[in-house]
């Protein structure tokens, strides 16, 4: 097992180019399973989720060809193989599994998703749409069971607004018979991205990026050839490692309208940002000032970015208030960040940072993905070596992060954790 280390206070400069994005290919992947023959999704992110979801592809029999970062995948000998339990309780995303499986073979068993501890975490919405489309739904064992007779066209009102809900239903529409409607259906560019890998297979879907979705059911998809869009959260993250650390940082391969929240942020704050039509340059600030950030759905303030921005609060003058009205408990961070020597605390939903502080190297655990992200710009902003482990979650959502922030000038490595290392590992 190995932890990351940064030697903190080094000036970082130059490009940094981003990954597509986690967050569509979780849902872009298990997507092909819908189709009859080879479909080809290019510019696929280095991450731990991708490779999990490409075993699990094979493991129900599909072919899977994947080379630096395009797959194809030939879905035609697939079958409606029970998947209980391994690799499913890996990640979060396996829930869409459930949809692909369910619109493709009208029937699936999927383990319940793991993924991050973010608080209560249920997928209620997406099985109130399963079974509006005509499933029986049933959770046997940690197992969720769904079967069909027959898919049809629904009219469903998701009561929370959920990305994963709205994708999933999509997904088990595309092949149903007759029209459905998702009312209150999420908005994020994901959703955007899989509607269009959806469509070029073939389906009939309007009004993806909207809180209206309408899906005309077809009987069969076919293969087709897809771009990922880039990773709006891995850019926001190097955005906040540019403001944090930078002496000029160029983000490269992005679509800064789906950044707009984080730049209007940043610019409140007094950090120079500036856009063009793929990159965004994040220039050096005087003097940061502190924000007050509410997490909203999109095109609000992104949970994902509410972490990774709490560090860079830490060295803003006076005090700033984070809300997460998203998850109840995306705090892990903030006892990590106290170990840095942040002067912050937590009151119900929100975190309260005092600053600006000077932060101190230590040894702190990435208890999830975002945790890890936020802990890496401290580490960067501090004095001293900071070491972080939990690395498996940071894997799990960002390509080639060392690579990338040597690339601008970073001090940062991996390094092989000792025995007595990993054996106080399993005692906290
Ligand atoms: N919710 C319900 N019932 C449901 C579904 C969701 O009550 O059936 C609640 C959730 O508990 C949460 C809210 O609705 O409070 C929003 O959840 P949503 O379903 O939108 O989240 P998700 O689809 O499970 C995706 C991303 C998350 C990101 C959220 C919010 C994927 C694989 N994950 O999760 O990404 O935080 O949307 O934008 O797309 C990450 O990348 O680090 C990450 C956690």
């Amino acid at each position: 097992m190995e932890k990351l280390m940064i030697a903190g206070g080094y000036p970082l400069k130059g490009t940094v180019r981003i990954s597509g994005a986690k967050n569509s290919a979780v849902a872009l992947i298990p997507a092909t399973i819908l189709a009859e023959s080879p479909v080809t999704i290019e510019g696929l992110p280095d991450i731990s989720d991708v490779q999990i979801l490409k075993d699990l592809l094979e493991e129900i029999g599909g072919t899977v060809e994947f080379s630096e970062n395009d797959m194809t995948v030939d879905p035609s000998s697939m079958i409606s193989m029970p998947l209980p339990n391994g690799k499913v309780k890996k990640l979060r995303a396996s829930y869409y599994l459930m949809g692909a499986m369910l619109g493709r073979f009208k029937k699936a068993v999927i383990g319940l998703p793991g993924g991050c501890h973010l608080g209560p975490r249920p997928i209620d919405q997406h099985i109130k749409g399963f079974e509006a489309l005509g499933a029986r739904v049933t959770n046997e064992q940690g197992a969720i069971y769904l079967r069909a007779d027959e898919l049809r066209g629904a009219r469903i009102y998701l009561d929370v607004v959920s990305v994963g809900a709205t994708i999933n239903i999509m997904l088990a529409a595309v092949r149903a018979k007759g029209r459905t409607i998702i009312e209150n259906a999420a908005k994020e560019p994901e959703i955007i991205d899989v509607a269009t890998l959806l469509t070029n297979m073939g389906a009939k879907i309007k009004g993806a990026g909207t809180d209206v979705i309408r899906i005309d059911g077809v009987d069969q998809l076919h293969g087709c050839q897809h771009t990922i869009i880039p990773d709006r959260i891995e850019a926001g993250t190097y955005m906040i490692v540019g403001a944090a650390a930078g002496e000029g940082v160029l983000i490269d391969n992005v679509i800064p309208h789906h950044l707009e929240s984080l730049i209007a942020k940043l610019r409140e704050m007094g950090v120079q940002v500036e856009t063009n039509d793929d990159q965004v340059f994040v220039g050096p600030a005087e003097k940061m000032k502190a924000v007050d950030i509410k997490t909203l759905v999109y095109p609000g303030f992104p949970t994902d970015l509410q972490q990774p921005l709490t560090s860079l609060l830490t060295g803003a003058e006076g005090t700033s208030m984070v809300t997460d009205t998203i998850y109840s408990a995306r705090f892990k961070h903030i006892d990590e960040l106290r170990r840095m020597n942040a002067n912050i605390k937590v009151e119900g939903r929100s975190a309260i940072i005092n600053g600006p502080i000077q932060l101190q190297g230590a040894k702190v655990k990435a208890s999830d993905l975002r945790a890890g992200a936020a802990l890496v710009i401290a580490g960067l902003m501090a004095e001293g070596v900071t070491e972080v482990t939990g690395l498996e979650h940071i894997d799990r959502g960002y390509s080639h992060l060392v690579e990338k922030l040597n690339g601008l000038g970073a001090t940062i490595w991996r390094e092989e954790m000792s025995k007595e290392e990993m054996e106080q590992m399993k005692n906290v």
